[in-house]
């Protein structure tokens, strides 16, 4: 019996995975992390790489050396490719617009990083390319595929908490990004980043808008470089800020965040608390209810190992098996408008819209 039919035989050649030729955009802390999710599928085929750093690059074709893939410090190369079907973007959020909309124009399966644009118009852009090309496209909005968090949010959504009322969310970090790290030298300029909310609480402001279904009306807010003045020179983005999001229906969520929460005090970090009718979930962390009166705290979603790379295996099953994806293009416009909303309202201590923003979904 030849290999061939040996492996038909035994359905060895039916449980093998197709393979899908990919390119990986921006292989920095994130790229490199998404780099390793893929060459972590089963046969894989890393064919491209590119970064405009060559040290980097280097880094991430040595990484995937067993792959021989093509390096480039221009990623137009990589959309030129014709041998590329899938293409991660995981460059500086200004930059992911414009790389996502050419390559889905150029028939590429798309895994984009949040936030998939820090500009109404950039968003615009890639949900009209997105909707057009008829291809995978994912927003790095893994917390999507976070299973524990998937099961809590299905049970509020079943009714559990009765109607949800409000959320009291926050992103508190110990710190700010080190200066002289792989991203800060565009993380502290909002015109590369967004700033923090855009950039870092894009993904909380995500889980607001999956538990509610929905996205906001209106937000008003303040933010303020209050601590790190000029610190590094340049600095635009706050490292503070307080905002209020309505939503169809009344539910409010109240957010805040800061980089300035001492290492060790409680209530830091990244919560989302729900409030409903019946009483209130403690999302982030505990996924424990706590009902109204006198009832006693329920764990609704048991702490869990969480599959590896579950964003990419989702991100493939797509492409390879038609399966719906844990967020598309509407999810992640969503969570980076909602991102924007905040920020614009910041920005100018208003109340901001969210037709103001002028984007249809
Ligand atoms: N989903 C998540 O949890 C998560 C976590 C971290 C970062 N991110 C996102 O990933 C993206 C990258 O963040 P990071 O921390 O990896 O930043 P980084 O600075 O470490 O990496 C970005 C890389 O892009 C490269 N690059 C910049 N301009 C380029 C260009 N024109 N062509 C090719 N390469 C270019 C840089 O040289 C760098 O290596 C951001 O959008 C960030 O928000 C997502």
């Amino acid at each position: 019996m030849d290999r061939r039919s040996f492996l038909v035989t035994t359905g060895v050649a039916f449980a093998q995975a197709p393979s899908t030729p990919t390119a990986v955009i921006g292989v920095g802390n994130r790229g490199t992390y998404l780099l390793e999710s893929v060459l972590a599928q089963p046969n894989a085929k890393v064919v491209a790489l590119c970064d405009n750093k060559p040290d980097r690059l280097d880094k991430a074709a040595t990484k995937a050396g067993a792959h021989s893939p093509k390096t480039t410090t221009d990623w137009r190369r990589i959309i030129e490719n014709r041998d590329v079907e899938a293409v991660y973007i995981a460059t500086p959020p200004h930059l992911h617009a414009e790389m996502a909309v050419a390559a889905l124009g150029a028939g590429k399966h798309v895994y984009c990083e949040k936030p998939i644009g820090v500009t109404p118009a950039q968003v615009a852009a890639v949900v009209a390319a997105a909707r057009n090309a008829k291809r995978v496209f994912v927003a790095g909005q893994q917390l999507r595929s976070h299973s524990q968090l998937s099961e809590a949010v299905a049970k509020i959504h079943d009714g559990l908490i009765g109607d949800i009322l409000a959320i009291k969310a926050q992103r508190h970090a110990t710190g700010d990004l080190p200066y002289d790290s792989t991203s800060g030298d565009w993380y502290y300029d909002v015109t590369k980043s967004g700033g923090y909310l855009i950039e870092q609480s894009v993904h909380n402001l995500d889980v607001c808008n999956w538990v509610l279904g929905q996205r906001p009306v209106r937000a008003n807010g303040f933010g303020a470089i209050r601590l790190h003045k000029n610190e590094p020179p340049g600095r635009t983005i706050f490292d503070c800020g307080t905002m209020s999001f309505e939503y169809p229906g009344g539910a409010q969520v109240s957010f805040t965040q800061n980089v300035f929460h001492p290492r060790g005090m409680p209530h830091g970090g990244q919560n989302v608390l729900v409030y409903g009718s019946k009483g209130a979930v403690d999302l982030m962390y505990a996924c424990t209810f706590y009902p109204l009166g006198a009832g006693e705290p329920v764990e609704i979603a048991a702490k869990r190992q969480e599959p590896a790379h579950a964003h990419t295996v989702a991100f493939f099953e797509a492409i390879q098996k038609g399966k719906a994806v844990p967020a598309d293009v509407k999810v992640g416009a969503e969570a980076a408008l909602t991102a924007i909303l905040g920020h614009e309202a910041m920005a100018k201590g208003n109340t901001v819209t969210w037709n103001s923003l002028g984007v249809n979904l």
